[in-house]
């Protein structure tokens, strides 16, 4: 069978661009290896789908090239998709920080991305595998065998996602097909994903398991500094403010150079010098005052692993300083990470310089598309990740 477009992976990525391309008259096929389609959106956002951000940069995501998102991010922006949402009359909320999630449930996006395929005329394939890929015709056309046998396309736009959550039918398909059309790779890692920490941490800690704190949380030279929510796990560290710098972490892998420290601010707003001050020379302890701002049992286990637990007028001023700064930034370095298991996307991909931001194409094969999180963009926690997908997909649909 023959079709103008072919668009492997019918997520967020993949529905968009085929609802675009269709709504150009193009004749598109949607294909999916799943029996379910959109099964990473029906799960997000705890069923309610945190679909976009009120607030998005290119600042926003991590890549090998800053830049890179900026051009698609500008052609469909969060407003666009927040113009779409309102014309199905889907009811949503902000949450915090600009988030925006359905106040139903997140099935409904799915519903909105099926009516706009079928108002392009898209025809589905799932479920249905794809075996093999081949240029034709002098690299004019692709012929893919598949489960549902030989189809040709002008256009093949790859939207097959990341390895997060393999079990929700996460592959390693594109990075497969960019490689077989030598296309580099950017070696994927799991991101926004809890961290483990070293057994010698993490024993002082285990009676903490549940606890949850607000904290700043950085690393290395990043600019990216993240207050929200920290959770002491039975394995480590989580929350949202773990999971955002556990992407800036595992990032600074890339430059094979030696992997720095998370740093946790563990009094967000607070001047720890000029807080402590007043107490310097009284019988409180340390643990004492922090349960002011902290949970108290956090508090005692954290003085105690640091061996600050007399009062404060027995410390040396050096065991002040060191305090102050301990409070403004545990270092803590990782174990690792827990993996694809846990992890909500995957950083790394398709390599940002093979394709043209303006369109999503190779720039070496022509009519290779890839878009979502199959390429080399990695959005922070909180709607970035969709509206990253929605961007490029309908980029991506426009030239497709
Ligand atoms: P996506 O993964 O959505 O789709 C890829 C499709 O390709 C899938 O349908 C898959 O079955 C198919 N596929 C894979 N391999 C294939 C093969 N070999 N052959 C055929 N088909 C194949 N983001 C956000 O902004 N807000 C949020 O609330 C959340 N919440 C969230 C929760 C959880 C638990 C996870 C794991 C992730 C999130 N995310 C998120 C991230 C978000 O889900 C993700 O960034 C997008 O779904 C990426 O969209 P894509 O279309 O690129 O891939």
């Amino acid at each position: 069978m023959d079709f103008d477009v072919i668009v492997i992976g019918a997520g967020a990525a993949g529905m968009m661009c085929a609802a675009q391309a269709g709504q150009r008259r193009r004749r598109v096929l949607l294909i999916d290896h799943a029996a379910r389609i959109g099964e990473r959106i029906r799960i997000s956002g705890g069923g309610r789908c945190n679909f976009t951000n009120r607030h998005i940069s290119a600042e926003n995501f991590l890549s090998q090239n800053p830049h890179f998102a900026r051009s698609a991010l500008a052609r469909y922006s969060q407003f666009d998709f927040i113009k779409l949402v309102e014309r199905y009359r889907i009811p949503y909320h902000e949450k915090t920080l600009g988030q925006l999630f359905c106040d139903d449930s997140a099935r409904q996006i799915i519903a909105m991305l099926h009516a706009e395929c079928d108002a392009g005329g898209v025809q589905w394939a799932q479920p249905c595998s794809v075996q093999s890929i081949e240029r034709i015709d002098d690299g004019l056309r692709f012929e893919l065998m598949t489960g549902h046998g030989r189809l040709r396309c002008q256009s093949l736009v790859i939207a097959s996602g990341g390895l997060a959550i393999p079990k929700l039918g996460a592959t390693p398909f594109g990075y497969k097909v960019a490689e077989q059309f030598n296309l580099p790779v950017i070696a994927p890692k799991p991101a926004l994903v809890p961290l483990a920490l070293p057994a010698e941490m993490l024993a002082p800690l285990q009676a903490l398991a549940g606890a949850s704190l607000h904290v700043a949380t950085h690393c290395d030279a990043q600019p990216a500094a993240f207050r929200e929510g920290m959770l002491i796990t039975h394995r480590g560290l989580s929350g949202p403010a773990i999971l955002q710098i556990s992407s800036y972490w595992q990032m600074q892998e890339y430059g094979g150079g030696k992997r720095l420290p998370i740093a946790i601010d563990l009094l967000p707003g607070v001047d720890a010098a000029a807080w402590i001050a007043p107490h310097r020379h009284g019988k409180a302890t340390l643990a004492s005052l922090l349960a002011g701002h902290l949970p108290k049992r956090f508090a005692q286990e954290w003085c105690a692993l640091h061996d600050w637990v007399k009062p404060l007028t027995e410390h040396s001023s050096r065991d002040l300083a060191e305090m102050i700064a301990a409070l403004k930034g545990w270092a803590l370095m990782p174990a690792g990470t827990l993996g694809y298991a846990k992890a909500e996307v995957t950083l790394g991909g398709v390599d940002t310089d093979a394709l043209s931001s303006r369109t999503m194409e190779s720039k070496t094969v022509p009519g290779l598309y890839f878009t979502g999180e199959v390429v080399d963009v990695t959005g922070w926690l909180g709607g970035y990740n969709f509206q990253w997908a929605w961007s490029s997909g309908w980029v991506a649909g426009q030239f497709a």
